[in-house]
């Protein structure tokens, strides 16, 4: 939701802390802050707005060995200088920045004030540090681990005491934390994107637990002052990874990186000699994927669609029973856990609070929850049975799209493993596999329409309203071009089936709201150009993405992208891009913030 980075060590803590903002904006834009600490003084600079506007007003002479900072995405109180973070108590001598949300605030802040605390803030957070120091008594990490049993809800957090030097305190409960292990200095994040450029070697923190740094160590233990032994991981990421290397946008870079990440989603999990794929995380033994009678998969947003896409996926090729639910729904509907079903939590970001939520309630109700998720450790993937990383790399863009892709391939080989047990021969695998391995080369050659879409972007962004149609495996991939232009552009879009559209959403239809059919030659071509054709017959605009010389679709349609013919259910790949292609373009001609438009945060830790 938002991001934190804490420093301390030998180097200065504001340039190091605002080169870690810069890292985090993707986490939360409205606002931004950080504190560092010199000879026993604290000084907090924050601001409304951009990470650029706090540098603005940041001074060149700010000292300190150590320091946190934060850049929100606001839940409690307005978006304002005083409501950023971090936050400070009374005397101003402790600072915490905090991710998450303290649900008991208000009964705290009322005794907290009650017994004399000042507050400035209309937020949740401002409670932490008036908490700690009203139980400090020369020792940060003892008033920090008396404070954290009163507070109710989410938390990932990080405090400094201004006569404590160079020592960070943090602590997480049900929002991410790690600490980042350098030579003679640390950091305490909530993302790897904000040191993985200083140190690779990290240091997850689960929930409960409490992690003391200094650049001479850390130590962890939980609320109860156990000490907790720590895995420090290595990070194989490279700096690259976290650059635009010269793209103009995050989204536009991994838009175009699609066909390395579909590739690494693949690579290593195919097995050529029994056509079959090769996915050791699931943790299942074939016996146990052989009795498994139905499959249920739960996610939000981009994810929820690749996973509504793997379950037709799922029934065409290996006749497993499958369907895909909104995680937020699920929670709160008392589902049925069946004892044959198994379920799959698709996340990228592996933080979202909707499906690590109905994860634990499944897993609670004696579900077996596998993960398919990108951030390598991030909750999910710990918390579950099994799983597999789709290996995108860090996603930095808000608007998902190569985890998109690299989770329906992930999804495209566990159909196949699944398949190969059930009803495909040898044949059928090894066509399949074909044709996956040939998906990151015509990927590519989409790229070739840019240049088209960027002109029909220019051309229909004027529009108010749009929609998006499509059928079969191609309808989740409807609903995801209409998400991607909603959430960059602001344009209204709406996705269907193609076969809804006479159901209700043809009374839109006139030549102020174009319709974006998707039109593979797959089963459904014919009806799905019977729908364009009564589009066409009510004066709507319609731009069709197809098959290249397909005629009758050219003749229908205002425009066309054409992409390559495809094995037939490899079509959703070559339909998403020109679609990610279009939203990007669209926000574009309108001047829009692509990479971090308005409201929205990369992972969603709130409900
Ligand atoms: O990290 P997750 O995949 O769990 O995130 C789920 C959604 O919040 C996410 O896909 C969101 O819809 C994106 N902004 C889509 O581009």
């Amino acid at each position: 939701m938002c991001g934190i980075i804490g420093y301390c060590g030998p180097r200065p803590a504001a340039a190091l802390l605002a080169e870690g903002l810069k890292r985090l904006e993707h986490k939360g834009y409205d606002s931004a802050g950080l504190a560092t600490a010199d000879g026993g003084t604290l000084t907090v600079v924050k601001r409304k707005g951009k990470i650029a506007g706090l540098l603005e007003i940041l001074p060149p002479d700010l000292g300190g060995s150590y320091g946190i900072a934060h850049t929100r995405w606001a839940t409690h109180g307005e978006v304002s200088d005083i409501n950023a973070h971090p936050h400070v108590n009374c005397a101003g001598d402790i600072a915490v920045v905090h991710n998450g949300i303290i649900e008991n605030f208000t009964a705290l802040k009322e005794k907290l004030q009650s017994e004399g605390h000042v507050f400035r803030s209309e937020t949740d957070t401002e409670v932490i540090p008036h908490l700690i120091s009203s139980f400090y008594e020369g020792d940060l990490e003892g008033a920090v681990k008396k404070t954290l049993p009163l507070l109710t809800g989410t938390y990932g957090l990080v405090c400094v005491h201004a006569r404590e030097p160079d020592r960070l305190v943090g602590a997480r409960n049900g929002s991410p934390m790690l600490l980042g292990v350098g030579d003679d200095e640390m950091f305490i994040a909530s993302d790897l994107t904000a040191i993985v450029t200083h140190t690779k070697q990290v240091v997850y923190l689960e929930d409960g637990e409490v992690v003391v740094a200094t650049p001479r160590g850390y130590h962890t233990t939980d609320m109860r002052n156990r000490v907790v032994d720590k895995k420090v991981e290595f990070v194989g990421w490279e700096l690259e990874a976290i650059e635009k290397e010269g793209f103009s946008h995050f989204m536009e870079k991994e838009i175009f990186e699609q066909p390395q990440s579909i590739l690494r989603a693949m690579q290593g999990r195919i097995d050529h000699e029994n056509s079959t794929a090769r996915l050791g995380g699931l943790n299942m033994t074939n016996r146990e994927l052989l009795d498994v009678e139905r499959v249920k998969i739960i996610a939000a947003g981009t994810s929820y669609h690749a996973g509504l896409l793997a379950s037709y996926l799922m029934e065409m090729v290996a006749r497993v029973p499958c369907s895909a639910e909104l995680a937020s729904e699920l929670r709160y509907r008392n589902p049925i856990v069946e004892r044959d079903a198994l379920y799959f939590a698709v996340s990228q970001s592996g933080e979202t609070v909707d499906t690590l939520y109905a994860m634990r309630e499944l897993q609670r109700k004696g579900a077996r929850v596998l993960g398919i998720c990108n951030a390598v450790g991030s909750t999910i993937p710990r918390e579950s049975d099994g799983g597999v990383y789709i290996h995108s790399g860090p996603e930095i863009a808000i608007a998902s799209t190569k985890a998109f892709t690299s989770q329906m391939t992930v999804f495209y080989l566990f159909t196949l493993l699944v398949a190969r047990m059930r009803n495909m021969s040898i044949e059928g695998g090894k066509e399949f596999i074909e044709n996956l391995g040939r998906l990151p080369d015509l990927v590519q050659t989409v790229f070739g329409q840019k240049e088209h879409i960027r002109r029909l972007a220019k051309k229909y962004c004027r529009y108010k309203d749009f929609l998006f149609l499509g059928r079969g495996l191609n309808y989740p991939v409807a609903l995801e071009g209409a998400l991607k232009l909603k959430e960059v552009s602001y344009v209204h879009a709406e996705g269907y089936s193609a076969a809804e559209l006479k159901h209700g959403p043809i009374a839109l239809i006139n030549d102020e709201t174009p319709c974006v059919f998707l039109v593979p030659d797959d089963a459904l071509r014919g009806k799905v150009v019977s729908n364009m054709k009564e589009v066409k017959a009510r004066s709507g605009r319609v731009i069709a993405v197809c098959v290249e010389g397909d005629q009758e679709v050219m003749d229908v349609a205002d425009d066309v992208i054409p992409i390559p013919k495809v094995g037939e259910l490899m079509y959703p790949f070559m339909m998403v891009v020109p679609l990610q292609l279009f939203a990007y373009h669209t926000a574009l001609e309108l001047g829009r913030d692509v990479d971090q438009p308005r409201n929205l945060t990369k992972s969603v830790t709130v409900e």
